[in-house]
């Protein structure tokens, strides 16, 4: 495509093309779910401008092939870290072998997740889907928190998705104890979550150089879709009102590089991307576009935070 600037950047825009001119020597970016789908291609973007990347996920051997195929595309450093983020005790190793390693942190993009599942806990108890995309990556930030405040200036991405909304976070029945299961109840809500964590960070982090931004990437055919079902394709069909537009992988992942990177983003942050852009507050229940605004909601950020510490069992270093 070709790029006549970036005001210009949309929905076809690639990584590569939020990137040009863009250095990142010096800078180390930790990704999560960097084993495959937009993790993967986020990580090698990054490294292909510069940055030292440490790719997080569960799987050592796709871990592994994904770190060597960086390594062999470009001249970064390229570490691996294992990560398990339905387990709080995984999350406190895996941050702890990060410390260890790297006094200061520039990016952060808390990527991974699991869409839709059927019904099951984390290691410590929680609903999968809330423990695995917003508890987990709320744990992992927070004790990380002082690498990034240690990098001078900052960012971190917290990958959401416009099936937020699907749901607010449900105060009263967070894992489904009172009623009964719906998975995209439970996406929706933990995507919700992911919002509302980057708008919390903003307020906690952002007057120190640090600034968060949550992004819907697009809808991209990955590994995500491992759970859904013929009917579950026709529902998200039906949500889209028969207008799906399918990104590629780079164009799905230039929303959270641009998130990661942009100097126009510098000094803000506590909004939510899509197509590299900030989008508007859409609270019409006919539309797909836009964040709705219980996402954005200061007071309901401030209330997932202390809940979340209440979780996870600790006070964060925030
Ligand atoms: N694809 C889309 O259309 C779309 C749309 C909107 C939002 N998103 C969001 O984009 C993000 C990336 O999705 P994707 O499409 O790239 O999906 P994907 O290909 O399934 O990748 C998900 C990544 O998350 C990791 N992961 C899953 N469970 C984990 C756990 N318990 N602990 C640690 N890592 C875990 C996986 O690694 P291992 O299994 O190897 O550990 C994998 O690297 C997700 O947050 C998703 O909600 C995607």
């Amino acid at each position: 495509m070709a790029q006549t600037g970036r005001r210009d950047f949309g929905p076809e825009t690639t990584t590569d093309e939020v990137l040009e001119g863009i250095d990142l020597s010096g800078r180390t970016a930790l990704v999560t779910g960097a084993s495959g789908g937009l993790g993967a291609e986020t990580a090698r973007a990054l490294a292909s401008r510069g940055a030292r990347v440490i790719l997080a996920a569960r799987d050592r051997e796709k871990l592994d092939a994904v770190a060597e195929s960086i390594r062999r595309a470009t001249a970064a450093e390229v570490e691996t870290v294992a990560l398990e983020l339905g387990s709080l005790a995984g999350i406190r190793a895996a941050a702890g072998r990060v410390l260890e390693r790297h006094q200061a942190l520039h990016v952060l993009v808390n990527n991974a997740g699991v869409m839709a599942c059927p019904e099951s806990r984390t290691e410590d108890g929680f609903e999968l889907q809330f423990g695995v995309n917003h508890l987990g990556h709320f744990l992992l930030t927070g004790l990380l928190a002082p690498a990034l405040l240690r990098g001078g200036s900052a960012r971190i991405v917290c990958v959401s998705s416009r099936g937020h909304q699907q749901s607010p976070v449900r105060w009263d029945d967070l894992f489904f104890e009172k009623e009964p299961y719906d998975k995209w109840a439970a996406y929706g809500q933990s995507k919700t979550a992911n919002v509302l964590h980057a708008v919390e960070l903003e307020r906690r982090l952002g007057g120190r150089g640090v600034h968060a931004f949550a992004v819907h990437p697009g809808v991209i055919p990955t590994d995500l879709s491992r759970h859904m079902e013929r009917e579950d394709f026709e529902h998200i069909r039906r949500r889209s009102g028969g207008q799906l537009r399918l990104k590629t992988v780079a164009q799905g992942a230039a929303t959270s590089v641009y998130a990661a990177t942009a100097p126009e983003l510098e000094g803000r942050g506590g909004v939510y991307l899509e197509d590299c852009h900030v989008a508007e507050v859409n609270d019409d229940p006919e539309s797909r576009e836009g964040v709705r605004s219980y996402a954005l909601d200061p007071a309901a950020a401030a209330r997932l935070w202390e809940l979340s510490e209440e979780l996870v069992g600790q006070r964060l270093p925030v």
